[in-house]
Protein backbone atom coordinates (compact mmCIF):
# COMPACT_ATOMS: atom_id res chain seq x y z
CA UNK A 1 0.00 0.00 0.00
CA UNK A 2 1.23 3.43 -1.53
CA UNK A 3 -0.72 5.31 0.26
CA UNK A 4 -4.38 5.12 1.85
CA UNK A 5 -6.86 8.32 1.32
CA UNK A 6 -10.26 8.82 0.74
CA UNK A 7 -10.69 9.35 -2.72
CA UNK A 8 -7.76 10.95 -5.15
CA UNK A 9 -10.37 12.61 -6.88
CA UNK A 10 -10.89 15.08 -4.43
CA UNK A 11 -7.36 16.42 -4.95
CA UNK A 12 -8.23 19.36 -6.89
CA UNK A 13 -9.82 21.13 -4.46
CA UNK A 14 -7.38 19.93 -1.96
CA UNK A 15 -4.61 21.32 -4.06
CA UNK A 16 -6.37 25.16 -3.95
CA UNK A 17 -6.84 25.06 -0.23
CA UNK A 18 -3.12 24.19 0.27
CA UNK A 19 -2.63 27.14 -1.87
CA UNK A 20 -4.59 29.27 0.23
CA UNK A 21 -3.49 28.60 3.54
CA UNK A 22 0.50 28.64 1.85
CA UNK A 23 -0.56 32.83 1.07
CA UNK A 24 -0.18 33.24 4.79
CA UNK A 25 2.19 31.11 5.78
CA UNK A 26 5.31 33.62 4.76
CA UNK A 27 8.29 32.58 6.92
CA UNK A 28 7.83 28.65 5.79
CA UNK A 29 7.59 29.81 2.63
CA UNK A 30 11.09 31.67 2.66
CA UNK A 31 12.58 28.26 3.90
CA UNK A 32 11.43 26.31 1.58
CA UNK A 33 13.08 28.50 -0.99
CA UNK A 34 15.99 27.74 0.90
CA UNK A 35 15.45 24.06 1.72
CA UNK A 36 15.24 24.00 -2.46
CA UNK A 37 18.43 25.16 -2.94
CA UNK A 38 20.09 24.16 0.16
CA UNK A 39 18.56 20.53 0.16
CA UNK A 40 19.52 20.30 4.13
CA UNK A 41 17.59 16.87 4.17
CA UNK A 42 18.97 15.33 1.17
CA UNK A 43 18.14 11.57 1.04
CA UNK A 44 16.52 11.39 4.79
CA UNK A 45 13.42 9.28 5.08
CA UNK A 46 11.23 11.08 7.15
CA UNK A 47 8.17 10.09 8.64
CA UNK A 48 5.16 12.81 9.53
CA UNK A 49 2.68 11.68 11.83
CA UNK A 50 0.75 15.20 12.02
CA UNK A 51 -3.22 16.39 11.30
CA UNK A 52 -3.49 16.09 7.77
CA UNK A 53 -4.24 19.97 7.05
CA UNK A 54 -3.53 22.85 4.39
CA UNK A 55 -1.04 23.91 6.76
CA UNK A 56 0.48 20.37 7.07
CA UNK A 57 0.99 20.25 3.49
CA UNK A 58 2.47 23.30 3.15
CA UNK A 59 5.09 21.83 5.41
CA UNK A 60 5.59 18.47 4.12
CA UNK A 61 6.29 20.04 0.72
CA UNK A 62 8.82 22.38 2.12
CA UNK A 63 10.30 19.35 3.60
CA UNK A 64 10.37 17.21 0.62
CA UNK A 65 11.79 20.06 -1.35
CA UNK A 66 14.48 20.47 1.48
CA UNK A 67 15.01 16.65 -0.05
CA UNK A 68 13.26 14.35 2.79
CA UNK A 69 11.60 11.62 1.21
CA UNK A 70 8.60 12.32 3.09
CA UNK A 71 5.83 9.59 4.25
CA UNK A 72 2.49 11.57 6.44
CA UNK A 73 0.10 9.63 8.03
CA UNK A 74 -2.18 10.96 10.89
CA UNK A 75 -2.13 12.12 14.10
CA UNK A 76 -5.59 12.07 15.08
CA UNK A 77 -8.44 9.83 13.84
CA UNK A 78 -10.58 12.84 12.98
CA UNK A 79 -8.43 15.72 11.97
CA UNK A 80 -7.89 14.72 8.21
CA UNK A 81 -8.72 17.07 5.34
CA UNK A 82 -9.62 14.11 3.00
CA UNK A 83 -9.01 16.78 -0.08
CA UNK A 84 -5.47 17.65 1.34
CA UNK A 85 -4.86 13.75 1.81
CA UNK A 86 -5.43 13.57 -1.68
CA UNK A 87 -3.35 16.41 -3.34
CA UNK A 88 -0.43 15.36 -1.47
CA UNK A 89 -0.66 12.05 -3.20
CA UNK A 90 -1.68 13.23 -6.45
CA UNK A 91 0.05 16.54 -6.58
CA UNK A 92 3.03 16.46 -4.52
CA UNK A 93 3.87 12.96 -4.75
CA UNK A 94 3.79 12.31 -0.97
CA UNK A 95 2.93 8.84 0.66
CA UNK A 96 -0.19 9.86 2.84
CA UNK A 97 -2.06 7.80 5.00
CA UNK A 98 -4.96 9.20 6.41
CA UNK A 99 -8.83 9.17 5.85
CA UNK A 100 -11.28 11.73 8.13
CA UNK A 101 -13.39 9.49 10.42
CA UNK A 102 -10.96 6.32 10.05
CA UNK A 103 -11.48 4.14 12.93
CA UNK A 104 -8.83 3.03 15.87
CA UNK A 105 -7.29 -0.01 14.14
CA UNK A 106 -7.21 1.81 10.56
CA UNK A 107 -5.71 5.03 12.55
CA UNK A 108 -2.70 2.49 13.50
CA UNK A 109 -2.56 0.81 10.87
CA UNK A 110 -1.48 3.93 8.82
CA UNK A 111 0.86 4.62 11.49
CA UNK A 112 2.22 1.25 10.90
CA UNK A 113 2.29 2.19 6.95
CA UNK A 114 4.14 5.26 7.37
CA UNK A 115 6.77 2.80 9.86
CA UNK A 116 7.27 0.31 7.41
CA UNK A 117 9.23 3.37 5.10
CA UNK A 118 12.06 2.37 7.85
CA UNK A 119 12.21 5.91 8.65
CA UNK A 120 15.57 7.82 9.95
CA UNK A 121 13.65 10.97 11.26
CA UNK A 122 10.16 11.00 12.99
CA UNK A 123 7.43 14.13 13.17
CA UNK A 124 5.01 13.76 15.38
CA UNK A 125 1.72 15.81 16.72
CA UNK A 126 1.56 13.41 20.51
CA UNK A 127 4.18 11.12 20.44
CA UNK A 128 1.98 7.83 18.48
CA UNK A 129 4.29 7.73 16.38
CA UNK A 130 7.52 7.45 18.67
CA UNK A 131 5.37 5.36 21.02
CA UNK A 132 4.56 2.80 18.08
CA UNK A 133 8.23 2.69 17.20
CA UNK A 134 9.19 2.43 21.06
CA UNK A 135 6.72 -0.66 21.81
CA UNK A 136 5.80 -2.56 18.56
CA UNK A 137 8.91 -1.79 15.98
CA UNK A 138 12.02 -1.64 18.30
CA UNK A 139 13.93 -3.19 15.21
CA UNK A 140 13.70 0.40 13.50
CA UNK A 141 15.02 1.82 16.54
CA UNK A 142 18.62 1.61 15.45
CA UNK A 143 18.40 3.41 12.26
CA UNK A 144 16.45 6.61 13.82
CA UNK A 145 18.82 9.83 14.21
CA UNK A 146 15.81 11.71 15.53
CA UNK A 147 12.65 13.48 15.71
CA UNK A 148 10.24 16.47 16.55
CA UNK A 149 7.36 16.64 18.39
CA UNK A 150 4.58 19.40 17.49
CA UNK A 151 2.41 19.67 20.90
CA UNK A 152 2.26 19.61 24.52
CA UNK A 153 0.70 16.19 25.30
CA UNK A 154 3.40 14.60 22.92
CA UNK A 155 6.36 16.66 24.83
CA UNK A 156 5.00 15.57 28.00
CA UNK A 157 4.51 11.63 27.40
CA UNK A 158 8.10 12.21 25.42
CA UNK A 159 9.43 13.78 28.58
CA UNK A 160 8.27 10.90 30.61
CA UNK A 161 9.77 7.92 28.28
CA UNK A 162 13.25 10.12 28.69
CA UNK A 163 12.71 10.77 32.41
CA UNK A 164 12.54 6.69 32.93
CA UNK A 165 15.75 6.15 30.65
CA UNK A 166 13.70 4.56 27.75
CA UNK A 167 13.74 6.96 25.22
CA UNK A 168 15.90 5.62 22.27
CA UNK A 169 16.50 9.01 19.97
CA UNK A 170 16.53 13.06 20.78
CA UNK A 171 13.87 14.38 19.92
CA UNK A 172 13.18 18.53 19.40
CA UNK A 173 10.02 19.92 21.56
CA UNK A 174 8.54 22.10 18.75
CA UNK A 175 5.90 22.67 21.28
CA UNK A 176 8.43 24.50 23.90
CA UNK A 177 9.65 27.40 21.35
CA UNK A 178 8.01 30.56 22.06
CA UNK A 179 7.20 31.07 18.69
CA UNK A 180 5.32 27.92 19.35
CA UNK A 181 3.11 28.08 21.95
CA UNK A 182 2.68 31.77 22.76
CA UNK A 183 0.97 32.08 19.29
CA UNK A 184 -0.32 28.87 18.14
CA UNK A 185 -1.63 27.31 21.76
CA UNK A 186 -3.18 30.52 22.47
CA UNK A 187 -3.96 32.68 19.89
CA UNK A 188 -4.51 29.38 17.53
CA UNK A 189 -6.54 27.42 19.64
CA UNK A 190 -8.56 30.09 21.12
CA UNK A 191 -10.00 31.29 17.40
CA UNK A 192 -10.48 27.20 16.13
CA UNK A 193 -11.87 25.74 18.97
CA UNK A 194 -14.13 28.47 19.11
CA UNK A 195 -14.97 28.12 14.92
CA UNK A 196 -15.06 24.11 15.51
CA UNK A 197 -18.27 25.07 18.40
CA UNK A 198 -19.79 27.50 16.42
CA UNK A 199 -19.47 25.47 12.87
CA UNK A 200 -21.08 22.49 14.88
CA UNK A 201 -23.81 23.97 16.89
CA UNK A 202 -24.42 27.18 15.37
CA UNK A 203 -25.24 28.73 19.10
CA UNK A 204 -25.04 32.15 20.02
CA UNK A 205 -22.00 32.81 22.92
CA UNK A 206 -22.78 35.87 23.66
CA UNK A 207 -24.70 35.80 27.03
CA UNK A 208 -24.22 32.00 27.35
CA UNK A 209 -21.93 30.27 30.36
CA UNK A 210 -18.82 28.95 28.99
CA UNK A 211 -16.82 27.01 31.15
CA UNK A 212 -12.94 26.35 30.27
CA UNK A 213 -11.51 23.33 32.14
CA UNK A 214 -7.48 23.76 32.04
CA UNK A 215 -5.65 26.97 31.74
CA UNK A 216 -2.66 26.59 30.08
CA UNK A 217 -1.69 28.59 27.09
CA UNK A 218 -4.61 26.69 24.99
CA UNK A 219 -7.33 27.56 27.77
CA UNK A 220 -6.18 31.12 28.20
CA UNK A 221 -6.29 31.32 24.37
CA UNK A 222 -9.87 29.88 24.45
CA UNK A 223 -11.23 31.89 27.36
CA UNK A 224 -9.91 35.18 26.26
CA UNK A 225 -11.69 34.15 23.38
CA UNK A 226 -15.19 33.22 25.46
CA UNK A 227 -14.95 35.81 26.78
CA UNK A 228 -14.53 38.23 23.64
CA UNK A 229 -17.78 36.63 22.25
CA UNK A 230 -19.92 38.16 25.41
CA UNK A 231 -19.69 34.63 26.97
CA UNK A 232 -20.12 34.59 30.89
CA UNK A 233 -16.69 32.63 31.23
CA UNK A 234 -16.09 30.25 33.72
CA UNK A 235 -12.50 28.49 34.69
CA UNK A 236 -11.42 25.04 36.29
CA UNK A 237 -8.13 24.19 37.19
CA UNK A 238 -5.98 22.31 39.27
CA UNK A 239 -3.06 24.34 39.77
CA UNK A 240 -2.69 27.16 41.98
CA UNK A 241 -0.74 29.63 40.22
CA UNK A 242 -3.24 29.35 36.78
CA UNK A 243 -5.95 29.63 38.92
CA UNK A 244 -4.94 32.94 40.44
CA UNK A 245 -3.94 33.85 36.79
CA UNK A 246 -7.12 33.17 35.66
CA UNK A 247 -9.28 35.17 38.56
CA UNK A 248 -7.18 38.10 37.70
CA UNK A 249 -7.45 37.87 34.33
CA UNK A 250 -11.13 38.56 35.53
CA UNK A 251 -12.44 34.70 34.98
CA UNK A 252 -15.26 32.76 37.82
CA UNK A 253 -12.75 29.97 38.93
CA UNK A 254 -14.34 27.52 40.79
CA UNK A 255 -14.20 23.59 40.70
CA UNK A 256 -16.21 21.52 37.88
CA UNK A 257 -18.67 19.97 40.45
CA UNK A 258 -19.95 23.75 40.60
CA UNK A 259 -19.22 24.41 37.14
CA UNK A 260 -21.65 21.98 35.89
CA UNK A 261 -24.49 23.44 37.26
CA UNK A 262 -23.88 26.36 35.58
CA UNK A 263 -22.84 25.95 32.07
CA UNK A 264 -24.30 26.08 28.73
CA UNK A 265 -20.96 24.82 26.86
CA UNK A 266 -17.94 23.29 28.49
CA UNK A 267 -14.60 22.56 26.95
CA UNK A 268 -11.65 20.48 28.28
CA UNK A 269 -8.44 21.76 27.48
CA UNK A 270 -6.50 20.06 29.87
CA UNK A 271 -3.77 17.40 28.67
CA UNK A 272 -5.71 15.28 31.50
CA UNK A 273 -8.42 12.42 32.12
CA UNK A 274 -12.15 12.26 32.72
CA UNK A 275 -12.12 16.19 33.39
CA UNK A 276 -15.68 15.82 33.00
CA UNK A 277 -17.61 13.05 34.60
CA UNK A 278 -20.72 11.21 35.21
CA UNK A 279 -21.34 13.27 38.89
CA UNK A 280 -20.85 16.57 36.56
CA UNK A 281 -23.06 15.01 33.39
CA UNK A 282 -25.79 14.66 36.22
CA UNK A 283 -25.83 18.14 37.38
CA UNK A 284 -25.64 19.75 34.07
CA UNK A 285 -28.36 21.74 32.45
CA UNK A 286 -30.96 19.95 29.67
CA UNK A 287 -29.13 21.11 26.46
CA UNK A 288 -25.42 21.71 27.74
CA UNK A 289 -22.94 21.24 24.98
CA UNK A 290 -19.65 19.54 25.92
CA UNK A 291 -16.20 19.47 24.09
CA UNK A 292 -12.59 18.66 24.10
CA UNK A 293 -9.93 21.07 22.72
CA UNK A 294 -7.38 18.68 24.31
CA UNK A 295 -4.86 16.31 22.13
CA UNK A 296 -7.09 12.87 23.27
CA UNK A 297 -10.39 12.14 23.21
CA UNK A 298 -9.78 11.19 27.21
CA UNK A 299 -10.64 14.27 29.01
CA UNK A 300 -14.61 13.82 28.45
CA UNK A 301 -15.49 10.17 30.15
CA UNK A 302 -18.12 9.37 27.67
CA UNK A 303 -18.35 5.87 28.70
CA UNK A 304 -20.18 7.31 31.75
CA UNK A 305 -22.04 9.50 29.80
CA UNK A 306 -23.24 6.26 27.95
CA UNK A 307 -24.09 4.54 30.72
CA UNK A 308 -26.08 7.47 32.00
CA UNK A 309 -28.11 7.72 28.80
CA UNK A 310 -31.08 5.94 27.33
CA UNK A 311 -30.96 7.29 23.74
CA UNK A 312 -28.18 8.78 21.97
CA UNK A 313 -28.70 10.15 18.25
CA UNK A 314 -26.35 12.20 15.76
CA UNK A 315 -28.66 15.11 15.87
CA UNK A 316 -25.97 17.68 12.92
CA UNK A 317 -23.11 17.08 12.14
CA UNK A 318 -20.40 16.64 14.76
CA UNK A 319 -23.33 16.99 17.57
CA UNK A 320 -24.33 13.88 19.85
CA UNK A 321 -27.15 14.22 21.47
CA UNK A 322 -27.23 11.98 24.53
CA UNK A 323 -30.48 11.49 26.29
CA UNK A 324 -30.20 10.68 30.36
CA UNK A 325 -32.58 8.79 32.76
CA UNK A 326 -35.42 11.71 33.44
CA UNK A 327 -35.05 13.06 29.46
CA UNK A 328 -32.38 15.70 30.14
CA UNK A 329 -30.15 15.93 27.33
CA UNK A 330 -26.22 16.67 26.80
CA UNK A 331 -24.66 17.00 23.56
CA UNK A 332 -21.08 15.83 23.07
CA UNK A 333 -19.26 17.60 19.69
CA UNK A 334 -16.68 15.51 18.03
CA UNK A 335 -16.98 12.32 19.67
CA UNK A 336 -14.94 14.27 22.24
CA UNK A 337 -12.03 14.35 20.04
CA UNK A 338 -10.75 18.11 19.50
CA UNK A 339 -13.52 20.01 18.28
CA UNK A 340 -11.31 22.58 16.41
CA UNK A 341 -10.02 20.17 13.69
CA UNK A 342 -12.78 17.73 13.96
CA UNK A 343 -15.57 20.13 13.69
CA UNK A 344 -13.52 23.18 11.79
CA UNK A 345 -9.91 23.07 10.14
CA UNK A 346 -7.85 23.33 12.96
CA UNK A 347 -5.38 26.90 13.80
CA UNK A 348 -5.32 29.14 10.54
CA UNK A 349 -2.49 29.38 8.62
CA UNK A 350 -0.97 32.46 10.02
CA UNK A 351 -0.08 30.97 13.11
CA UNK A 352 1.12 27.45 12.25
CA UNK A 353 3.30 29.19 9.70
CA UNK A 354 4.81 30.00 12.74
CA UNK A 355 4.79 26.37 14.42
CA UNK A 356 5.70 24.85 11.26
CA UNK A 357 8.81 27.32 10.30
CA UNK A 358 9.89 25.27 14.38
CA UNK A 359 9.42 21.98 12.62
CA UNK A 360 10.91 22.46 9.45
CA UNK A 361 14.08 24.38 11.08
CA UNK A 362 14.28 21.53 14.11
CA UNK A 363 14.12 18.58 11.50
CA UNK A 364 17.33 20.08 9.89
CA UNK A 365 18.97 20.99 13.45
CA UNK A 366 18.29 17.13 13.96
CA UNK A 367 20.38 16.53 10.65
CA UNK A 368 23.09 18.75 11.97
CA UNK A 369 23.43 18.10 15.31
CA UNK A 370 21.82 14.09 16.07
CA UNK A 371 25.92 12.67 16.44
CA UNK A 372 25.86 15.55 19.75
CA UNK A 373 22.80 14.94 20.85
CA UNK A 374 21.44 12.40 24.03
CA UNK A 375 18.45 10.72 24.20
CA UNK A 376 16.52 13.04 25.46
CA UNK A 377 13.60 15.93 25.23
CA UNK A 378 15.25 19.38 23.63
CA UNK A 379 13.89 22.47 23.53
CA UNK A 380 14.29 24.27 20.01
CA UNK A 381 17.55 26.27 20.24
CA UNK A 382 16.83 30.02 21.18
CA UNK A 383 18.50 31.31 17.97
CA UNK A 384 16.01 29.33 15.77
CA UNK A 385 13.37 31.00 18.03
CA UNK A 386 14.52 34.54 17.49
CA UNK A 387 14.59 34.21 13.73
CA UNK A 388 11.31 32.79 13.52
CA UNK A 389 9.73 35.49 14.79
CA UNK A 390 12.46 38.51 13.23
CA UNK A 391 11.02 36.76 9.72
CA UNK A 392 7.47 37.01 10.94
CA UNK A 393 7.57 40.59 12.10
CA UNK A 394 9.85 41.47 9.13
CA UNK A 395 6.46 39.42 6.77
CA UNK A 396 4.18 41.33 8.33
CA UNK A 397 6.36 44.86 7.53
CA UNK A 398 6.67 45.73 11.46
CA UNK A 399 9.94 47.11 12.57
CA UNK A 400 10.63 47.47 15.99
CA UNK A 401 13.56 49.48 17.91
CA UNK A 402 17.48 48.55 18.65
CA UNK A 403 18.74 48.59 21.58
CA UNK A 404 21.29 52.03 21.51
CA UNK A 405 24.90 51.43 22.77
CA UNK A 406 24.09 53.49 25.88
CA UNK A 407 21.42 51.06 26.70
CA UNK A 408 23.06 48.47 25.67
CA UNK A 409 26.22 49.62 28.04
CA UNK A 410 23.21 49.83 30.92
CA UNK A 411 22.28 45.98 30.91
CA UNK A 412 25.23 45.21 31.64
CA UNK A 413 26.15 47.71 34.56
CA UNK A 414 24.97 48.01 37.89
CA UNK A 415 26.31 50.92 39.05
CA UNK A 416 23.86 53.33 38.32
CA UNK A 417 21.11 53.98 41.05
CA UNK A 418 18.35 56.03 42.31
N1 LIG B 1 -2.97 21.75 14.96
C1 LIG B 1 -3.85 22.71 15.20
N2 LIG B 1 -4.24 23.31 14.06
C2 LIG B 1 -3.58 22.70 13.06
C3 LIG B 1 -3.55 22.89 11.65
N3 LIG B 1 -4.28 23.82 11.05
N4 LIG B 1 -2.75 22.07 10.96
C4 LIG B 1 -2.02 21.14 11.57
N5 LIG B 1 -1.98 20.93 12.89
C5 LIG B 1 -2.77 21.72 13.63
Amino acid sequence: MKHDVKDIKLSGKGKLRIEWAGRNMPVLRQIHARFAKEKPLAGRRLAACLHITTETANLLIALKAGGAQVTACASNPLSTQDDVAASLVKDYGIDTFAIKGEDNKTYYSHIKAALDTRPVMTMDDGADLVNELHSKRRELLKGVIGGTEETTTGVIRLQAMANRGVLEFPVVAVNEAKTKHFFDNRYGTGQSTMDGIIRATNLLIAGSVFVVAGYGWCGRGLAMRAKGMGADTIVTEVDPLKALEAVMDGFRVMPMAEAARLGDIFCTITGNLNVLRAEHFRVMKDGAVVCNSGHFNAEIDLPALAKLSGKRRVIRDFVEEFTLAGGKKVNVLAEGRLVNLGAAEGHPASVMDMSFANQALSAEYMVKNSAQLKRQVYVVPEEIDKEIARLKLAARGTRIDKLTPEQVKYLNSYEMGT
